[in-house]
């Protein structure tokens, strides 16, 4: 497959700047987004690889209130941690940028302008869901109720996230305001609206008769339903005071609505980017050369394919989206990721467990990614990847090359002889290879790309299997060199080849064989003309460890992580028990509490929960049975000063007579603690 340089403008959603993001962000959106950037420079494309922080939204101001500071507070604090991990993992956007930017206030209030100056929208007066109480109009997150498609409880103002339909707030059956709990009122409110149904006969053609084939089917799947139900008109503008204030005669105190500025933050992200660089950024968005191709998580598909287009073509100067390969859900153990629940892998946490491992994340994200339907992650599979692929295979493979070079060669590339048929045979598939993994690229299959490129390094170990060099070195050192010059082509073009996918361990491979001293660094395409990638008498590097093996102590301490998470969640769930009926203080004094010393503990014989334990109370010592053996030992417990109720009746347990009460909580988690004076007094002082 032949490319021709094309200029292409790739983006990758942008991230909501309320928390940091997971594995499900680089796995459905960053990673192929960043494969793809990567390998069209590397075929000698002209890429704007656009993203930056989506910095506006009710989550955020929800957040805010939360935590008790400044929606500008949080967004500040998440796009810094953000913008470092996409840093930290290699993802090389030519621009990461911030929808608070002043460049992108502009632009985006410029489109609307643009759009109302067209008549491309309705200005209407409709009844809006109101907060009394919190005196605030109630749109997106700010509202919760049943999904008129699915039923679900909890669907948002905005989209369920069960069905995935997109919601206008007024569509919630039995709406409740997420900021007071209230049900709200209806209240007259003028707002913008797009008239999607206006967009529709173009929609149709664009997307259901032009792009049938190319589109994945799930993008295409989804399209196809919400045209087939009808488009209506959509509000672009917000009763909210933390946006962009909507540029018109009326918009005082409203802004626009986040999904009508986000998408215009990869324009604004561009212009940025070409003021950088010193180029004009018009034709990376109105040629209409440029493929314009948006990586996207499923949740994104309607602003993406439908919204966006349509503002697009209502402004009329831009080029449309090419391709939108928006990916399904990644889960995580068996269970939907969620920030909430903190049921997920954060990227800085991993990097803080994983150091300089990003291509083995890199790599188990893609070699499983969600692209057709929505996939599990276990750390189960991430070690599989890892030891039987990375270190088994690739890594494997290179370190016999590079030790055997420099075992037998003092590292200099050795001198071919003949070709045998297996070393032709050999070398022709190395050629083919770049095809072969565009070809899965270029239909936005990046699980089947990286696992040609396993392909690749399992025929350079089946080569060196067969061919047995170690043995052959003793009988035939003519032939033996031969082979290591065949093997070392491998080599090279693993580096070249594996750029897009395992970034980091391209540079450390092409380090090895120092590329950089070569007179001409082969290219990706170099690769399916050149007869030679690494001449004879070129010098090598020592070795060095590319992949280590992940043990599972490692694995069960992240599973031990998750199990933390959950333990939480149980916890922060439990109800807590309502108050018991009140009593009289009269009541009260009946109780005889008192400080008492533990002086013998032993367990109860056949029972796993019963100590027996013998208690100075001050006026005797007496023995009490407590079911405390499960959280401690006798020998934890001797000593310990405890609450003792002294008057409570005497009952026999197990047959051993039992003369009051040590007062124990139990926390959400089933621990118990113990009641004790913070400081050691005398046993026998009363608790009242
Ligand atoms: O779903 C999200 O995380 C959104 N912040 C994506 C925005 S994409 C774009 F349009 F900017
Ligand atoms: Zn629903």
């Amino acid at each position: 497959m032949s490319t021709h340089p094309k200029r292409y403008t790739i983006t990758a959603a942008l991230p909501y700047t309320n928390g940091p993001i997971h594995i499900g962000h680089l796995a459905g959106v960053y990673v192929p987004a960043d494969i793809y950037a990567r390998y069209k420079r590397l075929t000698g494309n002209d890429v704007a690889f656009i993203c930056g922080s989506d910095e506006h939204g009710v989550p955020i101001t929800i957040k805010a209130k939360k935590e008790g500071v400044t929606p500008q507070d949080i967004v500040d604090k998440y796009h810094a941690i953000i913008k470092k991990s996409f840093i930290d993992f290699g993802i090389t956007f030519d621009n990461y940028s911030r929808t608070s930017a002043k460049i992108h206030h502009d632009t985006a209030q410029e489109f609307f302008k643009t759009l109302n100056d067209k008549g491309e929208f309705i200005e209407e007066v409709t009844e809006q869901l109101y907060d009394e109480e919190a005196n605030q109009f109630l749109a997106d997150r700010f509202v919760t109720g049943t999904c008129p498609k699915c039923g679900n409880e909890e669907a948002y103002g905005d989209q369920c996230e069960n069905c995935g339909s997109s919601l206008n707030a007024t569509d919630l059956i039995n709406p409740k305001s997420a900021i007071t709990g209230n049900v709200p009122t209806l209240k007259e409110t003028k707002h913008w609206f797009l008239p999607l149904d206006k967009h529709e006969v173009f929609l149709r053609e664009w997307i259901l008769k032009g792009h049938k084939k190319d589109w994945k089917p799930n993008v295409y799947g989804q399209v196809k339903s919400w045209l087939d139900d009808g488009l209506r008109p959509r509000a672009v503008t917000r009763d909210l005071d933390w946006g962009i204030p909507v540029p018109a005669p009326g918009g005082e105190g409203k802004v626009l609505y986040v999904w009508f500025d986000a998408p215009i933050g990869y324009i604004s992200a561009t212009k940025e980017w070409a003021a950088r660089e010193g180029k004009d950024w018009e034709p990376y968005w109105k040629d209409e050369d440029t493929k314009l191709v948006h990586f996207i998580g499923k949740d994104n598909i309607v602003f993406h394919c439908i919204i966006f287009p349509s503002m697009l073509k209502a402004e009329g100067s831009y080029i449309l989206p090419d391709n939108v390969p928006a990916n399904e859900f990644l889960n995580l153990e068996g269970n939907k990721l969620s920030t909430s629940k903190n049921w997920a892998v954060w990227l800085p946490d991993y990097l803080e467990d994983f150091p300089n491992q990003q291509d083995v994340l890199r790599y188990a994200l893609t070699a499983n990614a969600p692209e057709s339907k929505d996939n599990d992650f276990t750390w189960k599979d991430f070690q599989a990847r890892n030891n039987n692929e990375l270190v088994a295979i690739f890594g494997n493979f290179i370190n016999r090359v590079v030790v055997l070079t420099n075992k037998y060669y003092e590292g200099v590339v050795p001198e071919a002889s003949e070709f045998s048929e297996i070393d032709n045979e050999t070398l022709a598939a190395i050629k083919a290879y770049p095809s072969v993994i565009e070809s899965s690229i270029e239909r936005y299959r990046f699980r089947e790309a990286s696992q040609e490129l396993m392909n690749l390094a399992r025929l350079g170990n089946k080569y060196l299997a067969d061919e047995e060099p170690w043995k052959l070195i003793k009988t035939d050192e003519v032939r033996t060199k031969t082979i290591m010059f065949v093997a070392l082509q491998i080599a090279s073009a693993l580096a070249t080849l594996s750029e897009p996918f395992l970034p980091f361990t391209s540079e450390k491979l092409k380090g090895i064989l120092c590329h950089s001293a070569l007179d001409a660094e082969s290219t990706w395409s170099d690769i399916s003309t050149k007869d030679i990638l690494l001449p004879s008498g070129h010098q090598i590097g020592k070795g060095e460890l590319l992949f280590s093996k992940i043990e599972d102590k490692a694995m069960d301490e992240q599973l031990e992580k998750l199990a933390a998470s959950k333990r939480a969640n149980e916890a922060a769930n439990k109800v807590i028990e309502p108050q018991k009926d009140i009593i009289t203080f009269e009541d009260f004094t009946k109780l005889d509490l008192r400080v008492g010393t533990i002086l013998e503990a032993e367990k109860m014989p056949k029972t796993k929960k019963l100590l027996i334990l013998k208690v100075d109370t001050g006026i005797d010592t007496r023995t009490i049975v407590s079911g405390i053996a499960e959280s401690f030992t006798p020998e934890e417990v001797v000593g310990k000063q405890v609450t003792v109720l002294v008057n409570l009746a005497p009952r026999a347990l197990r047959g051993v007579e039992s003369e009051g009460m040590i007062l124990m909580i139990e926390t959400p988690e089933g621990k118990l603690v113990f009641v004790n004076p913070d400081t050691a007094v005398k046993s026998g002082l009363q608790i009242s």
